[in-house]
């Protein structure tokens, strides 16, 4: 199945391709404090790992683990972005949906080519586990629409035989064999299952444990890659660990070895245990499916958070990003084999490019000054012979006493990132500040290739032999850098830094209203419109007043009953003060069934006149009200609902509401009337 396909790598060069994608500067969407430029992330809620990593008629797909009603881990969703380059990245439609039999754990997803499963030529099948309060089973889900919508299956493909955690299936084509691997994890050990119909899968064996650490294994595949090198090839297990990675917490561990169909042999006991990142926030990484390089590379993505500090990270409204794609290779060194990643990326550069050849960089001075520098890369290269230095390296992100050092230690030849003194923020006890290790130098030289964005950091050692990815929270206009030599002075052979434009277009928002203030509840840009949630009382206000107006907009009160939430109420501000505590609401309330004109005194609601109406959740209306003369009408699907002379209030700024529930605004017009 794993038909080669000619996947344009950009390896070394910078390459802008996308063209039907507008990168329009936009004021609000994706411009929030600490979010990334370069990475993707969620327009909104919470994301983990990524899911359903699949390439399919030009477009590679990237689900992930998803919770759309706050910033916290919750029910789990599968969300789901497509990309044409991997780099530029559009939002769709959640793909599946927690409900009464569970939520929707990680998983992959592939192409059925052949028909094996009997769902049809070409379904998309994927690969998920449920949980039901902890019992976890194994199902699938299929797509006859190239993954737009999808439908589960939901009896269990594999009943849970009483194991605790069980989960994470990773579902691959293994051609010589002709039949379809599936690797799980449990508690400290990987399992291997065969299927011929997709749907009965036989244990073949297992692997593990390979050490006594604490913790549970989690998101595990198995890929066979070029050794770049020798002529052969190689398999590579790579394993997700709770616990125990050299930050602390979280990470992944990679064990290269053989496979026979039935078991995975590792090629040699290694000593020292071998980490795909020595950063902390690297985790639950996994490879595209129907994608392979020219040579059989293989393309992974990993979730850029800790479990040990997800949840409390300053974004909002959105939380954690992925790391950049990687090309993945392995390397033969002495006996045994190493893995070699190179990050994938078409981003356009931006001014500020700077460029120098040969260089002798003295202790205490910074040849980098007065330089700005927040989203781009660096490659550098640094030569051994011809150095006395102890150390040398970048710092980034300076200012306000906070900076974050990337360097190389000379005398203990480790690479390492500091983020000690990074951000404001803290990270947890059990992380260290300082993340590094052992690299040595290729014909005396080092060479460092650094992305930064606006709150990660990721250091590729020399060509992606070591690889470091940090997140960091810096003050937001701390953009100083400098370039450092201590105990000697340091060649540094050549330097490129270059800036990089955001791959984020302009919003989808359609609306002549420009300015939004939240004031209380979780608000977002998005492809339905401007979002907002709470449990309890949820407002946004405009920089737009009015006295005689007409304000419209369309109005979806999400339905979240599967995750026993219900619906609520959303609707209108307007002739609100400037905190939405006096004000009125032109409403939808789903649970009551009706369209409401509410007033809101000093924070106190109260329905002033209602008319009952068979509203329904996850249904788009559209609601307007028009004020001329003191005479509040409010409108829904262009029909009169309510007329009612204005009482209180009679001018004031115009805004959106939500109540117990996530609504969604979209065509948002206001226009003042004489
Ligand atoms: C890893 C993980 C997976 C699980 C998912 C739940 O981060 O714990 O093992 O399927 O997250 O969101």
């Amino acid at each position: 199945m794993l038909k080669k396909l000619m996947v344009v790598f950009s390896l070394s060069f910078i390459v802008f391709l996308c063209p039907q994608m507008s990168h329009a500067y936009d004021p609000e969407y994706y411009q929030e404090p600490y979010r990334n430029q370069v990475h993707f992330s969620p327009e909104f809620g919470w994301m983990n790992d990524p899911n359903g990593l699949v390439y399919y008629h030009g477009l590679y797909h990237m689900y992930y683990q998803y919770y759309p009603y706050g910033l916290l881990w919750g029910p789990m969703h599968w969300g789901h972005a497509i990309s044409t380059d991997l780099t530029h990245w559009i939002p769709q439609k959640i793909a599946l949906y927690p409900d009464a039999q569970g939520h929707i754990f990680s998983g992959s997803i592939i192409i059925d080519k052949k028909n094996d499963s009997g769902f049809g030529k070409d379904t998309m099948v994927a690969f998920y586990t449920n949980d039901r309060k902890g019992i976890q089973d194994q199902r699938i889900a299929v797509s006859h629409d190239e993954g737009q919508t999808w439908e589960k299956i939901n009896e269990p493909i594999m009943k849970n035989p009483g194991i605790k955690d069980w989960r994470d299936p990773n579902v691959f084509w293994y051609q010589k064999d002709k039949k379809w691997i599936m690797v799980l994890t449990t508690h400290n050990k990987a399992m291997f299952y065969s299927s011929k119909n997709l749907k009965q899968w036989t244990l073949m064996s297992t692997f593990g444990p390979t050490d006594q650490s604490k913790g549970v294994w989690e998101c595990p595949s198995l890929m066979r890659l070029p050794v770049e090198n020798s002529n052969q090839k190689k398999w590579v297990l790579q394993i997700s660990r709770t616990e125990g990675s050299p930050a602390g917490g979280t990470g992944v561990e990679y064990f290269v070895g053989d496979f026979n169909g039935q078991h995975f042999i590792q090629h040699r006991k290694l000593k020292r245990r071998d980490w795909v990142n020595y950063g902390a926030d690297y985790y639950a990484a996994i490879p595209w499916n129907n994608l392979e390089g020219p040579r059989g590379e293989r393309v992974t993505i990993a979730w850029m958070s800790s479990w040990k500090y997800a949840e409390r990270t300053p974004t909002t409204p959105w939380r954690n990003s992925m790391s950049l794609p990687v090309s993945l290779t392995l390397v033969k060194m002495g006996d045994a084999f190493r893995l070699k990643q190179t990050p994938i990326y078409y981003l356009k550069p931006k001014d500020g490019h700077i460029r120098f050849h040969h260089k002798t960089i003295q202790p205490s001075t910074n040849i980098l000054k007065g330089h700005k520098f927040k989203v781009g890369e660096i490659k550098a290269e640094f030569d051994l012979s011809k150095s006395n230095a102890k150390e040398f390296g970048f710092q980034l992100r300076e200012g306000n006493g906070q900076y974050t050092r990337i360097g190389y230690q000379v005398t203990t030849h480790r690479l390492f990132v500091d983020r000690s003194h990074s951000s404001n923020f803290h990270f947890n006890s059990d992380i260290t500040g300082v993340h590094a290790i052992h690299m040595n130098p290729t014909n005396h030289k080092i060479q460092l290739h650094i992305f930064l964005d606006h709150s990660a950091l990721e250091v590729f050692g020399n060509n992606g032999i070591r690889v470091i990815t940090d997140q960091i929270f810096p003050r937001v206009n701390n953009d100083g850098m400098s370039l450092y030599s201590s105990g000697g002075h340091t060649v540094i052979t050549s330097f490129v830094l270059q800036p990089f434009t955001s791959i984020w277009g302009s919003s989808p928002l359609v609306s002549n209203i420009k300015k939004w203030q939240t004031i209380k509840g979780i608000w977002a840009d998005s492809m339905s419109g401007k979002v907002g949630q709470t449990e309890d009382e949820g407002s946004i206000l405009s920089n737009r007043m009015g006295k005689n107006f007409v304000y419209e907009s369309d109005v979806t009160i999400i339905n979240r009953n599967y995750i026993n939430k219900g619906t609520g109420t959303g609707g209108l501000i307007f002739h609100s003060d400037k905190v939405a505590k006096n004000m009125y609401v032109a409403a939808l309330d789903i649970p009551h069934k009706s369209v409401q004109l509410i007033k809101v005194c000093n924070g106190k609601r109260q329905v002033i006149s209602q008319k009952t109406m068979p509203l329904k959740g996850n249904q788009t209306y559209h609601l307007k009200v028009i004020v001329q003369q003191n005479l509040i009408k409010i409108y829904l699907d262009r029909k009169l609902m309510i007329e009612k002379q204005n009482p209180t209030f009679h001018q004031g700024l115009v805004g959106l509401y939500t109540f117990q529930s996530s609504s969604a605004f979209q065509n948002i017009h206001f226009t003042s009337k004489p």
